[in-house]
């Protein structure tokens, strides 16, 4: 490993000789070098954290080719995307990127390089939608500070084995860090702030490690959705709405949650007003809220500090903060088996907010409990109830086990293949992957239910397909809808003859 981050460092500093040397605008450097196929760019932060916590977080590493590419300030970061080949290392060199980029191959490697303390910053000037949108398999984005853009700082769409890490996002629209449909991937180490949904959210994908990331003044901290097999650790999630969510959305195609461990994180403080945007299911999340699961099933909540939380510190509940999204009838609403296991949890429940205070009182209560369960269920297991004021509980049994220690990861020990692209109708992955961000089925999210625009364009897929590449304001108690012009005009058919015909 030694040996390959010198080969690394010779190769930075070959480029740096480069392009010193030129003045003006440049195209991108490309430069051949003679690494390994597949040298490993292994993890920096996560191994180092890893010894001082004592944890074992495994280390994910994406695969690279040796070819390397400079982009500097002033050039053209999509231009870099464009000329690569898969498996090339595209490195930013500190300065101001006013554009989007989409990475649609494979193992591509965006690296930005910090100098004097100095990021690459990738600036939306709040008019672009989305800074970083990957679909390619084995990505890495690390080390960018991304700002002022209005719809997702890094998203990822059904790209397996992905690495996002070491990045700032700051003011930066809808979502923060957004892998969809993805399967096999590292968060960690980015900062993360003000958000109007979530920081971080894992939407509908499977095996994700959420990990020593910092998230504030966002609506929700660090959201877990509709996805399986996620370890959300050692996170430190202060004065959002709500912290760390676990949940189902109903109206998605996925229609389960399970198996999160949410374990060793700083839970604090989470008071912020709720500013999500009206009609979006986050827009219900009680401001005060530490810990949120919502119908997500085998959820474990262990060695946690959720200290300062004005409404609750772990909320257990079904859809009936879902609001109109609650009527999918192929979703199941109970947090089935829930594992409380030892968390400090201290000066929750101070000062609810009105809708958590309005249940309270019919219970002559005036603060709110450590933990509440709303349904009740009777297949939960908490360690040393006594600890704690809660409120439902009363079924719960003493946990059979008391650490989760024989947990490091929940990444996969091999990559998963990368999905085929001749298997996937081109249609329902862009539907899936772009437009249901915020179109469900049938509830409101983002955007308005699909079934409305069916109902609205039943023959008519071009008319879809021309909306979406210049949507104009329809609706007053919707956002804009931000243009896919992105999306090549095929791309955009595919989707909205999709959007069409998808029934749940
Ligand atoms: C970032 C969120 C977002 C994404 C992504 C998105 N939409 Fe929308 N969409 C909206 C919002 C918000 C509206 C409502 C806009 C309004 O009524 O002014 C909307 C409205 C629409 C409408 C209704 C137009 C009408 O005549 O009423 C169509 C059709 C549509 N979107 C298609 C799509 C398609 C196709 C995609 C994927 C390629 C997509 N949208 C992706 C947010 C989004």
């Amino acid at each position: 490993m030694n040996k390959i981050s010198i080969i690394t460092g010779a190769v930075i500093l070959l480029a740096g000789g480069y392009y010193l040397g030129k003045s003006g605008q440049q195209p991108a450097t490309v430069i051949k070098v003679d690494s390994q196929p597949k040298a490993a760019f292994t993890s920096t932060g996560v191994e180092e954290m890893a010894g001082v916590q004592g944890a074992t977080v495994r280390s994910l590493v994406t695969p690279t080719s040796g070819e390397l590419i400079v982009v500097k300030d002033g050039e053209s970061i999509q231009d870099a995307v464009v000329a690569a080949s898969p498996g090339a290392v595209i490195k930013v060199m500190p300065g101001t990127y006013k554009e989007t980029v989409y990475i649609d191959k494979d193992n591509i490697t965006l690296s930005g390089v910090i100098e004097q303390g100095k990021y690459p910053i990738l600036e939306g000037e709040g008019l672009r939608n989305d800074a970083v949108l990957y679909s390619g398999n084995g990505v890495t984005v690390e080390n960018l500070y991304i700002t002022h853009y209005k719809g997702n700082g890094i998203m990822g769409q059904a790209g397996n084995n992905f690495i996002i890490r070491n990045n700032f996002i700051v003011d930066t629209g809808v979502y923060g860090i957004f892998p969809q449909l993805g399967k096999n991937g590292i968060v960690s180490h980015n900062i993360v702030s003000g958000i109007e949904d979530a920081a971080i959210y894992v939407g509908m994908s499977d095996h994700v490690d959420v990990v020593f990331n910092q998230v504030f003044d966002s609506v929700a901290g660090i959201e877990i959705e509709n996805s399986r097999h996620s370890l959300v650790e050692s996170n430190f999630v202060y004065n959002n709405t709500g912290g760390i969510l676990a949940f189902v959305t109903p109206g998605l195609p996925i229609k389960t949650c399970g198996d999160v461990l949410i374990r060793n994180n700083f839970i604090v403080d989470n008071n912020h007003e709720n500013f999500a945007i009206p009609g979006s299911l986050v827009s219900n999340i009680p401001a005060g809220t530490g810990v949120l699961v919502m119908a997500c099933d085998d959820v474990v909540v262990e060695g946690n500090i959720i200290t300062g939380n004005n409404s609750v510190g772990i909320t257990l509940t079904d859809f009936s903060l879902a609001g109109n999204a609650a009527n999918d009838p192929d979703s199941e609403p109970n947090p089935n088996r829930p594992r409380i296991l030892n968390n400090i949890m201290q000066d929750n429940g101070n000062d609810p907010a009105p809708a958590v205070r309005a249940v309270l009182a019919a219970m002559l209560e005036t603060t709110g409990p450590d933990i509440v369960d709303t349904v009740g269920m009777d297949d939960g297991c908490i360690l040393n109830p006594e600890r704690y004021r809660t409120i439902g509980l009363d079924k719960y049994t003493e946990c059979e086990f008391s650490t989760t220690a024989n947990v490091a990861s929940y990444t996969l020990p091999e990559p998963v293949p990368a999905r085929s692209m001749e298997d996937v109708d081109k249609g329902k992955l862009v539907y899936y992957g772009v437009c249901a961000g915020c179109h469900a089925y049938g509830s409101r999210m983002v955007g308005p239910p699909t079934q409305i625009i069916q109902a609205l364009y039943m023959d008519n897929p071009e008319g879809i397909a021309e909306y979406a590449a210049n949507p104009v304001k329809k609706r007053e108690d919707y956002p804009d809808m931000p243009p896919q012009s992105h999306l090549d005009d095929e791309t955009r058919m595919a989707a909205a003859r999709y959007m069409l015909k998808v029934t749940n």
